[in-house]
């Protein structure tokens, strides 16, 4: 039986995945990168340093650890002048609610990020509370699609992965869901996202229901 559901953040609960991209998007123009759609939608739930490493992709010259390392950082601070003045606007429709009748059905409720600012915006959303366990990026060795996030979400909240029930915009969040050996159910239309067990709009058609009965 489901023990758990572990939620994704960017993208998922935090209308955030526009803000990344613009971030990558101004720091692509000014190295005069070239960055489309599917640059985008293959950062999503990646790290820093790994999302950097697919925006240098298509960059002419490469560049130093330091040199990356300090674009990271810029990105980050472009980044954070946007999440600085977030609040609870910023929660995606339903995201709450999905929270809410997910511990009301008397499961615990995770959350996997791989973002270093997921506690910054878990405070300004004014959700912090509502989770049982919260794995981010500091705590972790290997980024999604690994499925290391996802196996200490479950550890953390004391359960087996079979138990449990991961949500997720990312293709590499899916395939890092799936390969922890949990149900994925995917959030929008990316055809990268195909492989999940589940699909749904978003995450206000999230209905713990139809997974418990
Ligand atoms: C999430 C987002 C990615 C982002 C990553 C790292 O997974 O989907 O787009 O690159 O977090 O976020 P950070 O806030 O640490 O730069
Ligand atoms: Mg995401």
């Amino acid at each position: 039986p489901l023990k758990a559901v572990i939620f994704d953040l960017d993208g998922v609960i935090a209308d955030t995945a526009v803000v990344h991209d613009l971030a990558w998007r101004q720091l692509a123009s000014e190295l005069g990168v070239p960055f489309d759609n599917a640059t985008g939608e293959r950062m999503k739930g990646v790290d820093r340093l790994g999302s950097l490493d697919i925006l240098l992709e298509r960059a002419d010259r490469r560049y130093a650890e330091h040199e990356r390392l300090a674009l990271a950082e810029r990105k980050n601070g472009y980044y954070r002048e946007q999440i600085e003045r977030f609040g609870p606007e910023q929660l995606l429709p339903g995201a709450r609610d999905a929270i809410a009748a997910t511990r009301a059905a008397g499961l615990k409720v995770g959350l996997a990020s791989a973002s270093r600012n997921a506690s910054l915006l878990l405070e300004r959303m004014g959700i912090a509370d509502l989770f049982d366990h919260v794995v981010d990026a500091g705590r972790i060795a290997r980024s999604k699609p690994d499925p290391e996030i996802f196996l200490a979400a479950a550890r953390g909240l004391g359960v087996e992965p079979h138990e449990c029930l991961g949500v997720e915009d990312a293709a590499a969040g899916v395939d890092s869901i799936l390969a922890a050996g949990m149900a994925a159910v995917a959030v929008g239309d990316s055809p990268a996202l195909a492989h999940a067990d589940a699909r749904i709009p978003n995450v206000a058609a999230f209905d713990i229901k139809h997974y418990t009965t």
